[in-house]
This record gives structure tokens, C-alpha cells and sequence, in this order.
């Protein structure tokens, strides 16, 4: 498959049916509903162990949770609710500042999954760091158990790339990861 239908092709399996949300700058009168979020019960998929109980508000306090190198974003409704973050990190793949791609993850609180939030989140993560970047691909990981957050990247349009095997050690074993990515050319809105 050549890129261009490549690129096709992944805008065809993009079905923009996702609900509204919104990104924006995580708050302080956020980070409570943060910290619960973490939690091995709210979100196994992300739980590789404890972490220090101010480790959010410590990170909060550093940088507002964006960086040159890494961000996360709280993910709100069209009404305003709080219902998870998004998150991205720098990954190096060469020796050199053009070998770069984005890392993203996401996180939705319990009571807000299944809805769709996931895909148009991950969807406007991605379309928001090629119109602020000038990196050409963003990525993402999970575990090839995480069936419900694999649909979701599908439908933001990303594409699946491979696996990972043993690439993580999550709850007392071994974990393969399914690569997706989504390149610039992919993201209707990062064109020129
Ligand atoms: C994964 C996550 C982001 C998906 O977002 P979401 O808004 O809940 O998901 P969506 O409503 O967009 O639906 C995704 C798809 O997964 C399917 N799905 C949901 N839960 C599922 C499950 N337990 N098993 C199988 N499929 C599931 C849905 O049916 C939907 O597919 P469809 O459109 O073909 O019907 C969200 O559930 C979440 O934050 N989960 C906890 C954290 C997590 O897993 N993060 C990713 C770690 S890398």
C-alpha cells in the first residue's frame, strides 16, 4: 500500500460520529478528581505501582503539567464536566531531533467510559499536537488486552502497527503492547 492510500485510509476508518469534548490546561481545583483517577481500581491499565501521594500537585506546581518534552491535558464535555486527562511524552526512534514522535495516553474516570469520549479525545490530542509541533507522528501503546482503548485509537483514525512483546511489567507479569501511530498527512486539520 503506497502512503497516500495509506493516508486515505486511515481518514476513511476516522468516523467523526465522537462526541464532543474539549481539552484544556489541567486546573488546581482538578487534581483531587486527578489523584482518584489513579488509582489501581479506577484505572488497572495504568497502574504500575504506587506513586507518592503529591506526586500530581508536585507536577502540578512545576510546570502546570505542560512541558516541552511532555503535557498532559484535562478532557472536559461540551457541558464543562471533568471526565479524564490525555497525555503525551517526546520518544526518540534515531540519533537525532528529527527521530521524534509523540507518545500519548489517556485516562477517562470510570463513570465517563463508553461513550465515545475516548476516540475524540485521543482524536483532538493528536490533531492539537501537529498544529502546535512540528513532530510527524504521534503514537500510542496498550496493552493488547485493552480492547475497549484499541476500538477507541482505531476510530481516531491511528493505524496498527505491531506488537511489542514483553515491552512492559504490569501486575506480577509480562505484558505485550499494541503500537498504533497516526502521521501528520493522516490529521485533516494539521494540513497546511
Ligand atoms: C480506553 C478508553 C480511553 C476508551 O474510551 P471510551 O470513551 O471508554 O471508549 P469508546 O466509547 O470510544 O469505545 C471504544 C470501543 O471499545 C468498545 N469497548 C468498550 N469497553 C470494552 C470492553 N471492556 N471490551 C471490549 N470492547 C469494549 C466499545 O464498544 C467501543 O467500540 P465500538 O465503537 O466498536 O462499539 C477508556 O475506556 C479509558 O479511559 N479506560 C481506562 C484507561 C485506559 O485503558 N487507558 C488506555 C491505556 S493505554
Amino acid at each position: 500500500m503506497g502512503f497516500r492510500d495509506h493516508a486515505l485510509s486511515a481518514r476513511a476508518r476516522y468516523a467523526p460520529r465522537v462526541a464532543a469534548i474539549k481539552l484544556r490546561p489541567v486546573q488546581e481545583d482538578d487534581l483531587e478528581a486527578l489523584a482518584a483517577g489513579q488509582s489501581r481500581e479506577a484505572d488497572p491499565w495504568d497502574w504500575f505501582g504506587f506513586r507518592p501521594a503529591n506526586a500530581l500537585r508536585r507536577h502540578f506546581v512545576a510546570d502546570g503539567m505542560i512541558s516541552q518534552e511532555s503535557g498532559t491535558l484535562a478532557v472536559e464535555t461540551s457541558g464543562g464536566t471533568l471526565v479524564g486527562t490525555v497525555s503525551w511524552f517526546a520518544v526518540q526512534h534515531g540519533p537525532s531531533a528529527a527521530c521524534r514522535a509523540w507518545n500519548i495516553g489517556i485516562s477517562l474516570f470510570p463513570d465517563h467510559r463508553g461513550r465515545e469520549y475516548g476516540s475524540a479525545a485521543q482524536r483532538a490530542l493528536a490533531e492539537y499536537l501537529f498544529a502546535t509541533t512540528l513532530f510527524e507522528r504521534v503514537e500510542a501503546e496498550t496493552d493488547i488486552e485493552n480492547i475497549a482503548e484499541q476500538r477507541a485509537l482505531e476510530k481516531a483514525g491511528f493505524t496498527r502497527e505491531g506488537v511489542l512483546r514483553h515491552s512492559q511489567f504490569r501486575d506480577g507479569r509480562w505484558r505485550d503492547n499494541v503500537l498504533y501511530g497516526v502521521l501528520r498527512a493522516e490529521v485533516d486539520s494539521a494540513r497546511p
